[in-house]
Order: structure tokens, then sequence, then C-alpha cells
């Protein structure tokens, strides 16, 4: 993070929100983008790359195993890859920062290659579990030394030759997934991963489309058997990386629950196992509508207009939490100005994110005036019917930036001010997010630094 001091925010929404706005490049397909490029053999184009902090944390990592990467006047990413099995032994440590696709990811990455790498990260990173892709990578031959509880700091050591796994993934993760599929690209044989529940395909689909050999195949019961082979040559590619999804879900947002309010959302990512969010507000009564829609990057894209909305609660529907699992922190703020309740369960995997995102809401919301009831794996919320929320409250962002953004849209509905202790963790993802606000109207709060 650039500043050494807590950044406090408040948003205000002194009129209705309008205009037309992009928001930046999709997280997921920015760290695949560069992982894939730095692995083929010769030069790759990455536009539209987001560049937050986790995706550069990413960069650095890939750079410091050998890949050159620069960014040229444009703003196209230009990489030029070392080849699968070409990783070098990075000099020191990975400084992951908040990032735990990058830590996963790689992981994976260095698992099956001749490379042993410490990872390190900041204080949320440092409290996630990394038992998920450890046990696994372990089977492949992977050496481990990690912090109690399987957490940050840890080292790996890579074994060549990995050796190839069947693995039925116990959590519904695409960073597990990912993570073997990372693995696989230097192991010899088929690395074969099953999937009860469907998580996000990106990776399977930039692999294919730099050149693996990749299989997906759906079972009765609707598992996906994804199988790999390796050792893999890959083709550099020119990639366009679609807006993120999960960022404009916070303007997205914002203009359903401030009245009066229409905007238009760019380019927006609407890959199926990504786009739950929008399916979930549309069925609570949102108005929001896809238009141009197209494919960008081999992706599905459209621009979202966004109409003021009242909203009805809803039952979450537990299929479609995958696809909206970044995108909860969110929804409560929804379901806060919604009428009637809303139920969200089975969502315990939202403990171990960023930070314990269902703990977080539910004390930042009451703290606001909303009504909620924390569950072991999910919250239930009462709406207030449209009404504003209380606000008057300082909330712990927990260097989470899906937090600070959530707190910051509840407070354009709020009748006293919402402060965010601090909002340095949105560089991590969405670093344009303040003043892409602003474009639409909202106000920054005057007695807080800008
Ligand atoms: C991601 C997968 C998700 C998501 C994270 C990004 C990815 O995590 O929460 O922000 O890029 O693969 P899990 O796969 O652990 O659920």
């Amino acid at each position: 993070m650039d500043h050494a001091a807590p950044q406090p925010l408040r948003l205000a929404a002194p009129a209705p929100l309008s205009g037309q706005v992009a928001v930046p490049g999709d997280k997921s397909i920015s760290h695949r983008a560069l992982m894939l490029s730095a692995l083929a053999v010769g030069q790759s184009r990455i536009e539209g790359l987001l560049e937050g902090e986790d995706v550069l944390a990413t960069a650095a990592a890939m750079r410091a195993m050998g890949a050159t990467i620069e960014r040229d006047a444009a703003g196209v990413w230009i990489v030029s890859g070392v080849g699968v099995g070409g990783l070098l032994q990075p000099a020191t440590a990975l400084d992951m920062g908040n990032s735990g696709t990058s830590t996963r990811l790689l992981m994976g990455l260095v698992a099956s290659h001749a490379v042993t790498a410490t990872f390190i990260g900041d204080a949320s990173l440092s409290k996630r579990p990394m038992g998920r892709v450890i046990e696994p990578l372990s089977r492949m031959g992977a050496a481990f030394t990690a912090s109690p509880g399987d957490r940050l700091p840890l080292m790996v050591r890579g074994l060549v030759p990995a050796v190839p796994i069947q693995y039925r993934l116990p959590v519904a993760s695409a960073q597990v997934k990912s993570a073997l599929l990372l693995a696989g690209l230097n192991t010899p044989g088929i690395t074969e991963i099953v999937e009860p529940v469907p998580t996000r395909d990106h990776s399977e689909r930039m692999l294919r489309g730099f050149g693996a050999d990749l299989t997906v195949e759906t079972e009765d019961a609707g598992a996906r058997v994804i199988r790999l082979t390796g050792e893999a040559e890959l083709r550099p590619q020119q990639v366009v990386v679609p807006g993120d999804p999960s960022s404009a879900a916070f303007p997205a947002v914002a203009a359903l629950l401030v009245p009066g309010s229409e905007v238009v959302i760019e380019n927006v990512g609407l890959n199926p196992t990504r786009a739950g969010l929008y399916t979930l507000l549309r069925a609570m009564g949102g108005d929001i509508a896809f238009e141009n829609p197209r494919e960008a990057g081999g992706e599905p894209v459209a621009d979202l207009r966004v109409r003021a909305s009242t909203l009805s609660g809803i039952e979450v529907p537990p299929a479609l939490a995958p696809s909206m699992i970044d995108e909860f922190p969110i929804l409560f703020v929804a379901a806060a100005l919604a009428q009637g309740r809303t139920v969200a369960r089975g969502l315990e995997e939202l403990r171990v994110k960023e930070s314990d995102r269902i703990a977080v809401m539910a004390e930042g919301l009451r703290a606001i005036g909303a009504r909620v009831e924390e569950v072991e794996d999910g919250l239930v919320i009462d709406g207030s019917g449209g009404t504003p929320l209380a606000g008057g409250a300082t909330v712990a962002a927990h260097l989470d930036h899906r937090i600070a953004m959530s707190f910051a849209v509840a407070g354009l509905v709020s009748r006293a001010p919402v402060t965010i202790d601090d909002a340095r963790p949105i560089a991590t993802s969405f670093p344009q997010f303040i003043g892409l606000m602003e474009s639409l109207g909202a106000e920054r709060g005057l007695d807080v630094a800008a």
C-alpha cells in the first residue's frame, strides 16, 4: 500500500447517481493472463489488465521467476514467457500482499518446477488457510514447510517430474482447482480434477486459449471432470481482459439503492460462473438490463444499465453461491435496504476470505442500524424497505477491500455518514473506485482527508 497511515473514507449521495462508467479489468482473469503468458514461449500482449495491488503482486512474482513483464505507453502489458518448466529460482521471498489468488495459484505453479519459494503476505493473508492447496500439491510430490495452521509464511519445494493425481475438490474453490491445473502443466500425464460444484472457469478457458490439451466433461449429477495433459506447451496470445463483474457490483448496487439513479456500466464480464449476483438482484426486483451482449477475450460481456429499484428480500439459492462468492458483502447491503427478509446460508467459505465476511458484515451493518442475525453459515437480514439506514458509525474494513467498498455504498443510503476506518485495501482490486463513484455524483465526506 502506498500510504503509511490509514485513510478513512465517507461517501454520500446528495442527488441520484447518473452517468456511464467502465470498471477495471477482471482480477481473476488478470492473474491468469500474467501467469499463462509468463509460461508461454514468446511474447504475449494483455489489454485491460487490472492494475491493482493483487495483480501487481502476481506480476512481481512472475518477474522474480524469470519472466519479462512490461507495460507499454498505451497501457498494454507485454510478457515474454520462460516456457512451461522454465521458471527460475526466485532470489528472495515472494510477497503476495493481500492476495489469496496469487498465493494459491503460484503455489501450484512452483509445486511442479525445480524451484523452492517462500511466500509471505500481509496480516489478512497470513490468517488464511493454505492446507486446501498444500494437501493435494503434496500428493503431487511438492514439499511444504508452513506456519502453524497451514498458513503463511510458508515455503514450497517443487518436484520435477511431479506426479499426476486424480482429485475431487472437497471445497468449492476455483483457487484450488486452478492451483492443481497450473501444477499439472509441468507434470507428465493427465491431472484430473473433479469439481462437484462448478466454480469460475477462467483457468480452463484460458488454458485452452493458450493451446493446452484440456477437456471438461459434465457428469449426470452436475459434477465437472477436468483433465489436463502435461507437459504442456503454451503458445503466446493476445488477451483482452473484460471488466470485473465483482467490481461492477458496487456501482450497480449503489444505483439500485439511491432513489432516482440510472447508471450504465460498460464492458462487464458476465461469465455464468461469475454473474450470480446480477441474476439474484433481478430476482429481487432490480432493474438491470444487459445491453450490447458480445464476447471479449473468450468471455461473454455486456453493458449494464441499472435503474433505482424497490428490492424484495429473498432466500439465496445455495446453487447460486459459487457464482457470486465475492459479492455477498454488497448483497448484504442491498438486502438491508430491501423489503422483507433475506436469508443467505451455506456460506462457511465467507469466513476465510480477506476477512471473516459473515462476522464483519453483521457487526458493521448492525452498527449502522440494519437488522441482522448472524448464524454459523450466513446471515438473516430484515430489510428497511427502502428507508435509509441510521448510519453514524465507523466501520472497520479489516484489510478487506470488499468490506470497505460495501460500507462506502451503504453510506450513500444512510441518514448520518458511515465512515470506513481505512480505505487503502480498495487498491487491491479497484483503485479507481472512489473517483468512479464521484463521477456518478457521489461526494466524499468533507471532514475526511482527501
Ligand atoms: C478466485 C476464486 C474465489 C474468489 C477469489 C478469486 C479466483 O476464491 O473468492 O476472489 O480467481 O480463482 P475460492 O476459489 O477460494 O472460492
